[in-house]
């Protein structure tokens, strides 16, 4: 029986990198490895694949889990898909028929108590999937200042009551630091309650505590470097495939393959293309897809959920 994270529009996973017997496959999120099992499912007898999570406890509990049962055909890697170029082929996998991107956190983190990813679940406001690097997200509480948190709050939260919520931290801090997720959620619900008229399905803290795992995290620059390098691994015919759970990734991962699909990088004021840059990728989700209510029901966590999937062209 599967516990803990239940992999996202799995089904339409499998069919859109149309993983296949014997073909190599790359997981660039880990995570609880539901996504990863099913591609090795998929792949039998001889499929293998890479997986890769910058959290070392998502490495060890995947591996604990699936190498029993799927041996050398799983490879793991404790990294982040941002290095994707220098430890896929040092890995083996230096030309792959998929690549898999499932962003953001995993059920198992936001449970965890140690790592202050969630507001329920409580903890040091930690946030780091590798906790060997960078900084905590109570560190950049401390140090950044009320305009530089406003610009955080805003830019990667797109929190309307930024402003209010950065001069709070700066003034709570005055008094003691804040140090763990219940202290900030509970800041953020005073000082930017919910109006009770608007029925809301988030609690008010949602976008800060996204703003601050994406900025500790560096995600959207780490986004923009895997998918380049995921890019370049694929073979003609290879499929990429990313979920995404927020507008600001999303808008990454669409660009991306917009960009990918056109090629030339000529200005519009040049009348004949002089850049010589050929389309790489071939749209396949036109719309992108997202879970049906009955999933939704079933893992509340898919709500936000957004496939949307390439194919490598021979360029
Ligand atoms: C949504 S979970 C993946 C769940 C997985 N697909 C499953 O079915 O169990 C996302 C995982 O990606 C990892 N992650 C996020 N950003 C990463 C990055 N830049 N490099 C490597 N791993 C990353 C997180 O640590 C987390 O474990």
């Amino acid at each position: 029986m599967e516990v803990g994270h239940i992999p996202v529009l799995a089904g339409e996973v499998i069919t859109m990198l149309a993983a296949a017997p014997g073909s190599l496959q790359i997981d660039a999120t880990l995570g609880g490895g539901g996504h990863t099992e099913r591609i090795l499912e998929a792949t039998r007898p001889d499929g293998r694949l890479l997986g890769l999570d910058a959290d070392g406890a998502a490495i060890a509990r995947v591996s604990d889990r699936l190498r029993p049962r799927f041996g050398d055909r799983l490879v793991v890697r404790k990294a982040n898909f941002r290095d994707l170029a220098t430890v896929a082929p040092a890995a083996g996998f230096s030309a792959v028929d998929g690549a898999l991107f499932d962003l953001g956190l995993s059920s198992e983190q936001l449970a965890d108590t140690d790592r202050g990813f969630g507001f329920r679940a409580g903890g040091p406001l930690d946030m780091r999937f590798d906790t060997s690097r960078g900084v905590p997200a109570s560190e950049l509480l401390a140090t950044l200042d009320a305009a530089e948190l406003l610009a955080l709050f805003r830019r990667y939260g797109e929190e309307p009551k930024a402003g209010r919520i950065a001069r709070a931290v700066v003034e709570a801090r005055r008094t003691a630091p804040i140090t763990t997720a219940e202290e900030l959620a509970a800041l953020i619900e005073r000082v930017a309650p919910p109006n009770p008229r608007i029925p809301r399905r988030t609690h008010p803290a949602t976008r800060v505590f996204q703003a601050l795992r994406i900025a500790v995290n560096e995600e959207l620059e780490s986004l923009e470097l895997g998918l380049t390098a995921a890019l370049d691994l694929l073979r003609p015919g290879g499929r990429l495939v990313v979920l995404s759970y927020h507008s600001l990734e999303d808008r990454i991962v669409k660009r991306f393959i917009a960009a990918e699909r056109r090629g030339c990088l000529c200005p519009p004021s040049v009348p004949v293309c002089v850049c010589g840059r050929e389309p790489r990728l071939r749209l396949i989700t036109s719309p992108s897809l997202t879970p049906g209510e009955a999933e939704i029901a079933a893992n509340p966590r898919a709500r936000s959920a957004r496939l949307r999937a390439a194919e490598r062209l021979a360029a």
